[in-house]
C-alpha cells in the first residue's frame, strides 16, 4: 500500500468525497504536507507516494504513467473508496489525466496544479531520457539536484531559503532508479487534452504566477480545454506553488471540493 491518511473523515463528514493528492517529481508525498493540513473540514485526505519514491512498496513496471494511474486506482479501491477529488502537481497532474483516462468512474472532480495536459516536445524527451540514463549510470540523484531551486519561483528563491532546503533535502531522498522510472514514465505520456475535454465534473487549474515550467499559459489551456473549469492564479509562487503558497492552494482546492461534492449530492 502506498497510500498515505492525512486523515479520516468523522461523522460530520460522512456527506465528504475523499481527496487524494498526487506529487510532483522528484518529490514525494511529503511536499503536500502543508496543503493538507491547511485544507478546512471535515473529510478524508490521502496522498499517495507514486512509483519510485521511498514510500512506494510496489516493484518498479515498465515506466509508464499509467502503471502509476493503476496503482492510485486500486490503492483507493483498496482503502474502500470508488469516488474521490483528484489532485495532482505536475507530474501527479499527468498522473491524473492518466486515472481519468484509465478509471473514469473514480474521478469525481480535478485539481490540476502547475501541469498541463500535453505530451512532451521531442527535445524535452529527450532530454527526460538524458536524465534517467545518468542518474541510472552514476547511481545519483545528481542530474535533479538543481532542480531544488529550478522548480521555485523567484520570489521564493530569493526569499526564503528554507524552501530551497527541503525541496534538496526531499530530492536527495528519492532512489536513482526512481529517478530514471519517472523520467521515462513522463517521456512516454501521450496528450491528453481530448480525456480533459471530456470530463464533465469540476476542475480547478491551480498555476504559480513565477511557473516557469508550466506557466500561466499552459493553466488557462487547461480551463479553455475542460467543460467546468476555473483557475487560479497564486501571486509570487512559481511550480511549487503547493510549498510555496499552501494557504492560497489550500483554499482553492476547498472551492473544488465543494464543488464537487454539490455536484455529487
Ligand atoms: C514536476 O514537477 O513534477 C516536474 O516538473 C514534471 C515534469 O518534469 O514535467
Amino acid at each position: 500500500m502506498t497510500l498515505h491518511t492525512y486523515r479520516t473523515a468523522g461523522p460530520d463528514g460522512s456527506g465528504t468525497l475523499p481527496v487524494v493528492l498526487l506529487h510532483g517529481f522528484p518529490l514525494d508525498h511529503r511536499m503536500w504536507d502543508a496543503v493538507a493540513e491547511a485544507l478546512p473540514g471535515d473529510r478524508t485526505v490521502l496522498a499517495v507516494d507514486l512509483p519510485g519514491t521511498p514510500g512506494s512498496a510496489d516493484a518498479l513496471p515498465e515506466p509508464s504513467l499509467d502503471a502509476s494511474a493503476d496503482l492510485v486506482a486500486a490503492d483507493l479501491r483498496a482503502a474502500g473508496h470508488d469516488r474521490a477529488v483528484v489532485v495532482g502537481l505536475s507530474m501527479g497532474g499527468y498522473v491524473a489525466l492518466a486515472l481519468l483516462e484509465r478509471h473514469p468512474e473514480l474521478v469525481a472532480g480535478l485539481g490540476l496544479v502547475d501541469t498541463k495536459s500535453i505530451a512532451d516536445t521531442d527535445e524535452a524527451r529527450a532530454n527526460r531520457l538524458r536524465i534517467a540514463a545518468a542518474a541510472e549510470d552514476g547511481d545519483t540523484v545528481e542530474p535533479v539536484r538543481p532542480m531544488s531551486t529550478g522548480l521555485l519561483g523567484e520570489s521564493s528563491r530569493a526569499a526564503r531559503p528554507e524552501l530551497v532546503d527541503q525541496l534538496a533535502a526531499w530530492i536527495e531522498d528519492q532512489p536513482p532508479a526512481g529517478v530514471a522510472w519517472s523520467q521515462r514514465a513522463m517521456a512516454a505520456r501521450p496528450d491528453r487534452t481530448d480525456v480533459l475535454r471530456a470530463f464533465t465534473g469540476p476542475v480547478v487549474a491551480v498555476v504559480g504566477d513565477e511557473d516557469t515550467v508550466t506557466p500561466v499559459p499552459a493553466a488557462e489551456d487547461l480551463v479553455a480545454s475542460a467543460q467546468d473549469a476555473q483557475l487560479v492564479v497564486v501571486a509570487r509562487a512559481g511550480h511549487m506553488s503547493a510549498i510555496e503558497d499552501p494557504a492560497a492552494v489550500a483554499a482553492a482546492l476547498a472551492d473544488l471540493l465543494q464543488r464537487a461534492d454539490t455536484a455529487t449530492a
